[in-house]
């Protein structure tokens, strides 16, 4: 079994050892935002959406046998533990942009190029570590009873095993794993005071963290005993579930799901040296970069939402391919959260620029989905300049779009392969957990059980598309002069 626990909820699966999805199930969570800005959640909604989705799918298992339950979940989060393992305040999440001011104390404490060096990262306002200072200098009465720090996922395999774990794919996301080691870097929690023994042990994503307790068993009509396996973060998760490792540098994959994300595998620690794109480690043992832009079909649904609500998804992508590449002029910055790769800016913010009385609606749209694409784009420079990705594997709900990938392709410059089925990273965490179990002898023969992929989209090159790009480019710096 896969286990999945997402900003909006958990998801469940079961997977037979072909390969095939014999059961599922998503039980959602309320998130909370207390204030602009901020984004938490209960970790007991976490556990009640993850024990009913577990035990939907105990119920559809018929004969089969389920011989492991894999993790992964949301990245970033905090969930602070007391002495007795109880949770002291709501998870705070991966999108919360509160910790501004942690981030610059933790600069200042450890210069930014060698946070860069040894976690792969600069400090990052979603991370784990800010959110920890913050708390600190925040909620100090909180902070006196923190006693262990765990990421969302690990909180669940600690609910289902009683034990503390985590493994390099998601700890890289706190901010304090050092990278070669894949240890956490006392060093740098040193400078920041703040107590190593708070963190949970590493171990590999593929390692047996423990057996489900038997009072959750029960509870959920599962046979007690099942070994939890580690797993991994979303990211690393879903991309396990796709084949991507380090094994075959060329091949990387794009999510157009909320946000739009570009995961490149590589074999060694390299981060950017100015940490446009992230670098953490994958559940395969090697590392990956990863460019994040926050805004994708969350930049569509927004549209939709909110200027264009009685017009149907496929009418919209319709419109949009009535409107020639470069949007006639029209150029659109996705920035409505901020921004991650490559700018790192949560106070960035969205525009449409160049419009004219003659421009209509479908020039809007094409631009929205165009402007995502450039910003992508962007991420994919970087990412190019450190590994030699050549195709991605497209996956999320925007991939479902023919006109979207092509715009994709053709200004990302690069062949798209159109999935032809989905699990997502509850389906990396099924495979994670197979190998855990030694029910194939390691990732690249489970591989072999994966779906094949869908058809390739190939760039066509567009000089429309290299003239608006370069615009695009300016758009970031330019209006940072009008916030
Ligand atoms: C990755 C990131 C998100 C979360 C959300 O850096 O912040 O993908 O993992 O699920």
């Amino acid at each position: 079994m896969g286990l999945d626990l997402g900003t909006g909820g958990a998801r469940a699966i079961a997977v037979n050892l072909q390969g095939k999805l014999v059961a599922q199930s998503t039980r959602s969570c309320p998130l909370l935002t207390p204030q602009p800005g901020w984004t938490e959640q209960n970790p007991a909604d976490w556990v009640a959406a993850s024990l009913n989705a577990l035990t939907d799918v105990a119920q559809q298992m018929g004969d089969d046998r389920v011989i492991a339950l894999g993790l992964s979940g949301q990245m970033h989060g905090m969930v602070p533990l007391d002495a007795k393992g109880n949770v002291i305040r709501p998870a705070i999440l991966w999108n919360d942009q509160r910790t501004g001011k942690a981030v610059e104390a933790i600069e200042a404490a450890i210069p930014r190029q060698e946070l860069i060096q040894r976690t792969g990262n600069p400090a990052i306002t979603g991370f784990q570590l800010p959110k920890l200072v913050w708390l600190r200098a925040e909620e100090p009465e909180a902070y006196a009873q923190v006693h262990q720090v765990l990421l969302p996922k690990d909180y669940l395999s600690y609910v289902l095993t009683g034990m503390f774990a985590t493994e390099p794919s998601d700890a890289s996301g706190s901010g304090c794993l050092n990278l070669a080691t894949r240890q956490w870097d006392t060093e740098i929690l040193a400078a920041l005071e703040i107590d190593p023994a708070w963190f949970p042990t590493v171990v590999a994503s593929t390692a047996i963290v423990g057996s489900l307790k038997s009072e959750i068993a029960d509870q959920v009509g599962l046979p007690s005993g099942i070994p939890v396996i580690a797993g991994g973060g979303d990211n690393a998760a879903a991309a396990i579930g796709l084949g991507i490792s380090a094994n075959n540098l060329n091949r990387g994959s794009l999510s157009i799901g909320t946000s739009g994300i570009i995961f490149a595998p590589c074999d060694r620690p390299i981060p950017d040296p100015q940490g446009r794109v992230h670098l953490f480690c994958h559940a395969d043992g090697g590392y990956h970069l990863l460019g994040v832009t926050l805004a994708a079909g969350g930049s569509l649904r927004w549209y939709q939402e909110t200027i264009a609500p009685q017009i149907a998804f496929a009418d919209l992508m319709q419109l949009a391919d009535s409107s020639p590449p470069g949007a006639r002029d029209v150029l659109f910055l996705p920035h409505l959260a901020g921004e991650r790769s490559p700018h790192l800016d949560p106070d960035t913010r969205g525009a449409w620029v160049n419009l004219s009385l003659a421009h209509t609606q479908a020039d809007l749209i094409r631009a929205v989905l165009e402007g995502v694409a450039f910003s992508l784009r962007e991420a994919l420079d970087v990412i190019h300049e450190l590994t030699p990705l050549k195709q991605l594997l497209a996956t999320g709900g925007g991939a479902r779009s023919s006109v979207w990938l092509q715009i994709l392709a053709d200004i990302l410059a690069m062949e798209l392969i159109a999935p032809q089925a989905e699990e997502g990273a509850a389906y990396g965490a099924a495979i994670l957990a197979m190998v855990g179990v030694e029910a194939y002898p390691d990732l690249e023969a489970a591989f072999q059980i994966l779906l094949q992929a869908g058809h390739s989209v190939q760039p066509q090159s567009n000089p429309a598309y290299k003239a608006a790009f370069q615009q695009y480019q300016r758009l970031y710096e330019a209006l940072k002069t009008v916030r």
